[in-house]
C-alpha cells in the first residue's frame, strides 16, 4: 500500500468540485464544494454541508456500481469532503437518463412532470458552458470528434447498467429515480470509466409515495428545504 496522497497544485477549480494533482501522475483528489449553481452558473448559492453529502454519496454508489460492472474513478475516501479518484480526461458529454418526465424534457416535448415514459431515454449534451450544453446525438458527436461511435456504444452500456442499478436502489428507499445525468472519462491506457459525481445535485430524487422532491430542484426552483432534502436522502441511504 501507497502512503495517503496529499493535494499539491490545483489543476481545476469547477462549479461544484475542485481537482488536484497528486505526486502520483495516475490519481487525482477531488474536494467537493458547498457552492450550489444552477441555469449555467446565473444563479449561485450555497447549501450547506452539501459537499460532504455528495462526496460520501457518490463514493458508495461508484462502489456498488464497480461491485455491478460499471468500472469507476474512485479509489479512496480520505476525509468529509476529498476524495482519492483515478486520472482521467473527460468526455465532454453529459450522458442524460430520463425514467420519467421532467425538467428540460417536459418543457421541450411540452409533457407535464411525472408523466411516465414508455422507456428509458438516453440523451447526450455537448458539455460547454459557453454554449449551455446544448443537446446533441451521436452523429453530432463523432462528426466533432467528441467520441468514437465505439466510445458511445460503451458509454450506452454503462449508462444503461448504471441506470437498472440506481432504479432498484433508490427504489429500496421508497425514492423514485426520475433522471440524472453522468460523465465518463478515459484513462491513460484508453479505458472507459463513469467519473464526476451522482448526488442529489446531479439526479432527481422523488418520494415514491408523496412526490416530494428531494434534490437540487429544491434550490433550483426556490422550493425550500434544500439542506433538509440533501440529508434525508442521506438518512435513507446510510440510517
Ligand atoms: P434537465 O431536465 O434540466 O435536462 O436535467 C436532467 C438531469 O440532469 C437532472 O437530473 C439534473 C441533471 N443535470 C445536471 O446534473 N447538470 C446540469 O447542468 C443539468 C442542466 C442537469
Amino acid at each position: 500500500m501507497s502512503a495517503t496522497l496529499e493535494k499539491l497544485e490545483q489543476l481545476y477549480e469547477g462549479k461544484a468540485k475542485k481537482v488536484y494533482k497528486t505526486a502520483d501522475p495516475e490519481r487525482y483528489i477531488v474536494s467537493y464544494k458547498d457552492d450550489a449553481t444552477a441555469f449555467n452558473g446565473l444563479k449561485k448559492g450555497t447549501i450547506v454541508g452539501k459537499g460532504a453529502i455528495n462526496n460520501r454519496m457518490s463514493n458508495y454508489l461508484m462502489q456498488k456500481l464497480e461491485e455491478a460492472g460499471v468500472p469507476t474513478h474512485f479509489v479512496e475516501e480520505l476525509n468529509d469532503r476529498e476524495t482519492v479518484v483515478r486520472k482521467v480526461t473527460i468526455l465532454p458529454l453529459e450522458v442524460i437518463v430520463r425514467n420519467v418526465a421532467a425538467g428540460s424534457f417536459s418543457k421541450r416535448m411540452g409533457v407535464e412532470e411525472g408523466s411516465a415514459l414508455r422507456c428509458p431515454i438516453l440523451e447526450f449534451s455537448y458539455k460547454n458552458d459557453e454554449l449551455g450544453d446544448p443537446f446533441i446525438n451521436d452523429d453530432y458527436a463523432v462528426a466533432l470528434g467528441l467520441a468514437t461511435r465505439e466510445d458511445l456504444q460503451t458509454v450506452r452500456d454503462y449508462t444503461h447498467k448504471v441506470n437498472e442499478f440506481l432504479k432498484a436502489f433508490f427504489l429500496g428507499l421508497n425514492i423514485e429515480l426520475v433522471d440524472f445525468k453522468i460523465e465518463f472519462g478515459k484513462t491513460g491506457d484508453g479505458k472507459i470509466i463513469l467519473a464526476d459525481e451522482i448526488s442529489p445535485d446531479t439526479c432527481r430524487l422523488w418520494d415514491a409515495t408523496t412526490h416530494e422532491k428531494l434534490d437540487k430542484d429544491r434550490f433550483r426552483r426556490d422550493l425550500g428545504g434544500v439542506e433538509d432534502a440533501y440529508q434525508e436522502v442521506m438518512r435513507r441511504i446510510f440510517g
